[in-house]
């Protein structure tokens, strides 16, 4: 009885985009990238692609699998950095029409590649408060749209997908049924925000001139991803081991009794430097950066998906899915597979 996830999507672009094909055109190589990240290929959106229609593509296969009908989705919530439109309307609300969800509301949340648990954790509160909807929760991005293609430092990390989970709620007296197992950290630290960046919003898009105190002309759009690597990587490693063993000590448990962790892709040194601090062996951890690269907030719900596809997620497994990124934002969740 309880929330639980009842069935799991992914998608990704067929195309795929190797290291040796960047170095084509930069100053880099594949010994390189794989060797200081992980990552060897990434899947990219082609012509016609976006994050509403990948979105909408995995979401499709969650509700399958969960046996949910369209019309029994109460709410969307679909995580992202990179919306079909800056920022209206939302990209769920473009997914909700795509999948004929009519009776469900629609919003995008943003919280970078932690998006996903932070989307988790607004539509168990939904299906807690509500346990006779269903609520679709979605993680996409097109991360290869907003990127500088000469900046070899940040290209060579990202690529594009999506994923997506279906929650429900059995137990029909909602509040009352608060499962006590359930335990989530949601953090922030803002003075980081200037580590990973894309300027293009409305500050100073019209400048006013202090000498005149009349408008200046618009700042030029600069739309690609700026990333201080160093900044996050030590934040990444710090923050992610943290708020494992912070969970694990919140459930009165171990790390070495959690079966599986499922975190953020962001480069294979960050998920072996996490896992030396917990003493937990890597192979605990879902790896699949080196063929997704990093997919930001649908990094979490992919990695789920390819668990359960390949058989490696059992009912009542003990699982973390954790996520940091731009805010700086991190967040985790545990979770008695596949009960929230
Ligand atoms: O979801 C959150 C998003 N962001 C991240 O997760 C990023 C986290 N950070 C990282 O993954 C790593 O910091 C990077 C992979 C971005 C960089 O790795 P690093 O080991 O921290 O390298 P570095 O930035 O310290 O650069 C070392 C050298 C520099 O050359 P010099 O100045 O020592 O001559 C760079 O110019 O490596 C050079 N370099 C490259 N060389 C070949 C940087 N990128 C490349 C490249 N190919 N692609």
């Amino acid at each position: 009885m309880g929330i639980k996830i009842l069935g799991t999507g992914s998608y990704l672009p067929p195309k795929v985009v190797s290291n040796a094909d960047i170095a084509q055109s930069l100053d880099t190589s594949d010994e390189w990238i794989f060797s200081h990240t992980g990552i060897h290929s990434r899947h990219v959106a082609a012509d016609g692609e976006s994050t509403s229609t990948m979105a909408a593509k995995a979401a499709r296969v969650a509700m399958e699998s969960a046996g949910v009908d369209p019309g029994e989705i109460g709410l969307i919530v679909l995580a992202t950095s990179t919306p079909d439109y800056n920022p209206f309307p939302s990209t769920a609300c473009v997914v909700q029409d795509m999948l004929g969800c009519k009776n469900a509301g629609a919003f995008d949340l943003q919280a970078a590649c932690a998006g996903f648990v932070y989307a988790l954790e607004q539509a168990r509160g939904f299906v807690n408060f509500y346990p006779d909807k269903k609520a679709l929760v979605i993680g996409a991005e097109s991360l290869t749209r907003i990127l500088d293609w000469t900046d070899r430092s940040s290209c060579i990390l990202f690529g594009d997908g999506a994923g997506a989970v279906v929650l429900g709620n059995d137990e029909p007296h909602g509040v009352a049924s608060v499962n006590t197992t359930a335990h989530t950290i949601l953090g922030a630290d803002g003075a980081g925000a200037h580590f990973i960046m894309r300027t293009g919003g409305c500050k100073n898009a019209l400048p006013v001139s202090p000498a005149t105190g009349v408008p200046e002309k618009p700042q030029p759009y600069l739309p690609e991803l700026t990333l201080k690597g160093h900044d996050v990587f030590v934040f990444a490693v710090k923050t992610l081991a943290k708020v494992c063993s912070d969970l694990c000590s919140k459930l009165g448990t171990t790390p070495e009794e959690i079966d599986r962790v499922f975190a953020h892709q962001a480069n294979g040194r960050i998920i072996e430097a996490v896992a030396r601090r917990m003493k937990l062996p890597l192979d605990k951890f879902w790896l699949n950066l080196e063929t997704t690269a990093n997919t930001s907030a649908a990094s979490v719900p992919i990695s789920l998906d390819q668990a359960v596809r390949a058989g490696e997620l059992k009912d009542g497994m003990k699982i973390l899915m954790v996520g940091f990124g731009a805010g700086l934002t991190y967040a985790g969740t545990y979770c008695v597979w596949p009960n929230l």
